[in-house]
Parts: C-alpha cells; sequence; structure tokens
C-alpha cells in the first residue's frame, strides 16, 4: 500500500462529532506514551501528522486522518495514566468507550504493547472487553528498536502465553518501531487487504 495523501481532519470531543463520511476506519488506542500517535505519523511518512510527546497523556481528543482520500486513521487518548486526575480519567474512558461501541464504521482497533513490558493487567482487561463485545482488533507491539531481535522474540513469546491462558485463538499481531520503520508494510497491507474485503 503506498500513502499518497496523509490529511489531519477534526479533533472531536465524543464520537458524534467525528466525520460522517463512513469510509473503513482504524483506531490506535493503548497506554499513554506507547507510541500511539508515533505510529501514526510513522505509518503516514508524515512526521509531524499526529502531535507526540515525552510526557504521556499528551493525546486528549478523538482525531481523525484521512488517508488517501479512502480511509481513516484514528488517534485516541491513552489509558491508564496514573497523573490525571480521576476525573478525567472517567471523561476519557467514556469517550474511548462510546467511541468504540458506536463508531459504524470502524474496521478494526490496533491495540498497542509496548514490547518492552511484561503483560499488564488494563491492557488484557480492555482486548478482553472489546472480545465481548465483538470488537475485532489486532496487537501492534512498540518500540521494538528497544531490544535486541533477541529479547524480542523472547518477550512475544511470553506475551503470547499470556493470552493464551484467557484467549483461545492468537489475534494477528505486528512487531513495530516508529523510529526503524520496522512493522511498516506489514500494517499497512493490512489495512490495504481489509480495506479490499469491506469494498466487496
Ligand atoms: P499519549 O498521546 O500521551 O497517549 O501517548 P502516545 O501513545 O501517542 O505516545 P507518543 O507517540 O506521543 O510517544 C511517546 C514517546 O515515545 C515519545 O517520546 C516518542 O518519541 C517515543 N516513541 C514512540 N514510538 C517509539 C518507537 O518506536 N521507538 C522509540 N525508541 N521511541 C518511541
Ligand atoms: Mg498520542
Amino acid at each position: 500500500m503506498i500513502i499518497k495523501t496523509a490529511k489531519f481532519l477534526i479533533s472531536a470531543s465524543d464520537y458524534k462529532k467525528c466525520p460522517k463520511n463512513p469510509l473503513p476506519e482504524y483506531a490506535f488506542i493503548g497506554r499513554s506514551n506507547v507510541g500511539k500517535s508515533s505510529l501514526i505519523n510513522m505509518l503516514t511518512n508524515y512526521s509531524h501528522l499526529a502531535k507526540t510527546s515525552g510526557k504521556p497523556g499528551k493525546t486528549q481528543t478523538i482525531n481523525h486522518f484521512l488517508i488517501n482520500d479512502a480511509w481513516y486513521l484514528v488517534d485516541l487518548p491513552g489509558y491508564g495514566y496514573a497523573k490525571t486526575s480521576k476525573t478525567k480519567k472517567v471523561e476519557l474512558g467514556n469517550i474511548i468507550e462510546e467511541y468504540l461501541m458506536y463508531r459504524e464504521n470502524l474496521s478494526c482497533v490496533f491495540v498497542l504493547i509496548d514490547i518492552r513490558h511484561e503483560a499488564l493487567y488494563n491492557d488484557l482487561q480492555f482486548m478482553e472487553w472489546l472480545g465481548e463485545n465483538e470488537i475485532p482488533f489486532v496487537i501492534i507491539f512498540t518500540k521494538a528498536d528497544k531490544l535486541s531481535q533477541n529479547q524480542v522474540n523472547i518477550a512475544i513469546e511470553k506475551y503470547k502465553a499470556t493470552l493464551l491462558e484467557t484467549w483461545e485463538e492468537l489475534p494477528p499481531y505486528f512487531i513495530t518501531s516508529s523510529e526503524t520503520k520496522q512493522g511498516r508494510e506489514a500494517v499497512l497491507d493490512f489495512i490495504g487487504k481489509t480495506n479490499e474485503e469491506i469494498s466487496k
């Protein structure tokens, strides 16, 4: 898949204010600082399309990017950032939950996991919630450049074993780095194939 154009459209405070045109849509979700916004920039090859930050809690709204005038990438706020106030956490949680439940053209959710971390309870719980609500998702491991190839393999095997404690089948997964662009083609091919399925 070749990215010809990538445009920022709108920053919405809830799903009702998202773009009306029902194009295939892919949303990025995961803990604060996991690399959602960076991955959007890496995939599109536009280094400043989505706003990134070394400080967690940067993205606080639902951000739509129109790609090749044909499909959307969506940058969502992160979950599990300890310093966010309780009220704000509930508010962000509700925004995300409603968006995931009611956005009809949502094709697939990308759940981002920092490859350096052990499986975390709220990530596993979130994937279970997606499963219960029949929302399709795949896993994207981020920041692979921070580990050696051998450490990556070990981390993936460990994560898979944890998932298999609750899941009968593993979801598809991708190993990526926004620094080295590892995984770019694989993720874009997945999106291309899903777009084709949808248009059939
Ligand atoms: P929130 O919007 O706060 O939820 O964070 P986010 O998930 O959008 O993370 P963001 O893309 O802003 O990245 C957080 C930090 O991680 C930044 O300092 C990035 O430069 C860094 N980062 C993101 N992806 C990678 C990666 O693949 N490799 C390395 N080494 N650093 C990364
Ligand atoms: Mg962000």
